[in-house]
């Protein structure tokens, strides 16, 4: 049996990966590969084939055993060899249909709602192209070459410096580059800081841990699936109640603006928690996923700036770039920093380190600031035009929460929101009903309402997704 990976890129533009095997000879087993290859559209109609010297060096057979098998699949109407344009898989030839390839226009992930309010994603139609393309070139002509080898599990010292400055300017964060780790994004900080599996393995934390009686639910499921029990605290318009947190060591919060239901952390209650992790020798994790966004006022301060040995801080650029990005940081107490290296292994697995470069010449360059300011402006006239559309249309819905973020929660009358979730999804607009983000032993009362993403349409869709809203919400009771 012979293996080769054939690349013939330069010439062909594809690789293919053709395996030799069983009875009738090498040729037999070509002409089998090469059909199989084309059948289960590996090989494209049109694709030309390498030239039968390349091929025949690759695979370890003689040149004329691949000119006999492109002949013979010549002659079965599978290739076409004409002068000069070399053999090519003949146009006609039809491919297996496999989900592998279904036509992108049909795939569920494509075709997507008409109205995307949708919390969770900024407007992928802003991301700064431009700014990132001229940060990735920066970055590649000045990187020395030990950056193309296996990566520090720290991250990258110039993101690192970057972000130190760059979240002690803008989020009064404690950070000197030595307690920041990169990380993924927050999720992957969750799974780090509480291992990887039901068994545990990897993290530096047990649970149980208190949350915030509406959170994330694939942050819970996450935490769950590590083995980590959850307790949901109470919330109220100022957030979480953390004088009821009980015997746990350790507490989730979202201390900016709390998600989804919009409250920042009332002022006694942020010194509230800092005084219970130290009595407890707990810690909290802040997770400021939207922090920068802040329309008011100038954001309050991290929650880590208050005791950054008692606080972890989470970031990432997910609201503030794109969640399809993948880097976040961790800005971590001492004590724990070599505990997270550890869990994160030997080399770098996660955050690309040329995406690490590119953020950092990003931050460092002014580019990520401009960015998020353009974007403020952006999600701040996007927020004022739900609020006037509801004043206007619908008064009687209240929009709770402080003017910040990428979305706001529409409370609704009582026992309205899955009539108005199905009343939306007929009309093609995709959006999430509160209850889906309560957390399942919450005591809190079910409160209805609609977590609506005024950031995730781009600009020009936005108002018929407003108009489209405003449509489907329920008459004053
Ligand atoms: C509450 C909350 N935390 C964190 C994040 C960011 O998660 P990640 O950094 O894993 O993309 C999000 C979504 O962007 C969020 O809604």
């Amino acid at each position: 049996m012979a293996e080769s990976w054939v690349n013939h890129a330069e010439r062909i533009g594809a690789d293919l990966h053709l395996e030799l095997s069983g009875p009738g000879g090498r040729r037999a087993a070509l002409i089998r590969a090469l059909r199989e290859a084309v059948r289960g559209g590996r090989l494209a109609p049109g694709t030309r084939l390498p030239p039968y010297r390349s091929l025949a060096a690759d695979l370890g057979v003689a040149r004329n055993t691949v000119a006999d098998a492109y002949a013979e699949l010549v002659a079965e109407g599978w290739l076409t060899a004409r002068q000069g344009s070399g053999t090519r898989v003949a146009e006609r030839t039809l491919p297996l249909q496999s989900a592998a390839r279904v036509p992108r226009e049909v795939s569920p992930h494509t075709r997507g709602p008409r109205h995307d309010l949708r919390q969770g994603t900024p407007d992928v139609s802003a991301f700064p192209r431009a700014a990132w393309l001229a940060s990735y070139r920066r970055a590649l002509q000045k990187a020395p070459n030990e950056v193309f080898g296996p990566g520090d599990p720290a991250g990258r010292g110039e993101l690192r410096e970057a972000l130190a400055e760059y979240l002690a300017r803008t989020r009064g964060v404690r950070a000197e580059p030595g307690r920041i780790v990169i990380c993924s994004g927050v999720a992957h900080a969750l799974r780090l800081l509480f291992g990887q599996d039901r068994a545990g393995g990897g993290g530096v934390l047990r649970g149980p841990l208190a949350v915030e009686g509406y959170g994330l639910g694939f942050h819970r499921r996450l935490l769950r699936d590590a083995g980590v029990r959850t307790v949901p605290l109470p919330i109220d318009a100022h957030g979480a109640l953390v004088a009821r947190l009980g015997r746990e060591r350790a507490v989730l919060l979202t201390p900016a603006h709390q998600f989804p239901t919009g409250g920042p952390l009332h002022p006694e209650r942020r010194a509230t928690v800092v005084d219970w992790a130290r009595a407890r020798d707990g810690l909290v994790l802040e997770d400021d996923y939207d922090g920068e966004f802040r329309y008011d006022r100038k954001p309050v301060g991290a929650l880590q700036g208050l005791d950054p040995e008692r606080v972890i801080h989470l970031g990432s650029v997910s609201k503030t770039l794109s969640p399809a990005v993948r880097l976040g940081w961790m800005v971590l107490p001492e004590r724990y920093v070599g505990g997270v290296l550890a869990a994160k292994g030997e080399r770098e697995a996660w955050a690309s380190v040329l995406d690490q470069l590119c953020l950092a010449d990003l931050v460092a360059s002014g580019a990520y600031d401009r960015h998020v300011r353009r974007m403020r402006q952006r999600y701040r006239a996007r927020r004022n035009r739900l609020v006037q559309a509801l004043a206007a249309r619908a008064p009687h819905i209240e929009v709770t929460g402080i003017a910040a973020g990428l979305h706001a929660v529409l409370r609704l009358p009582p026992g309205t929101e899955r009539a108005t979730l199905e009343a939306a999804a007929r009309q093609g607009i995709a959006l999430d009903g509160l209850a889906d983000f309560r957390h399942p032993e919450s005591d809190l009362p079910p409160g209805d309402g609609l977590v609506v993403g005024y950031a995730t349409p781009s600009d020009h869709a936005y108002q018929a997704a407003l108009d489209a809203l405003c449509g489907v919400l329920p008459p004053p009771q």
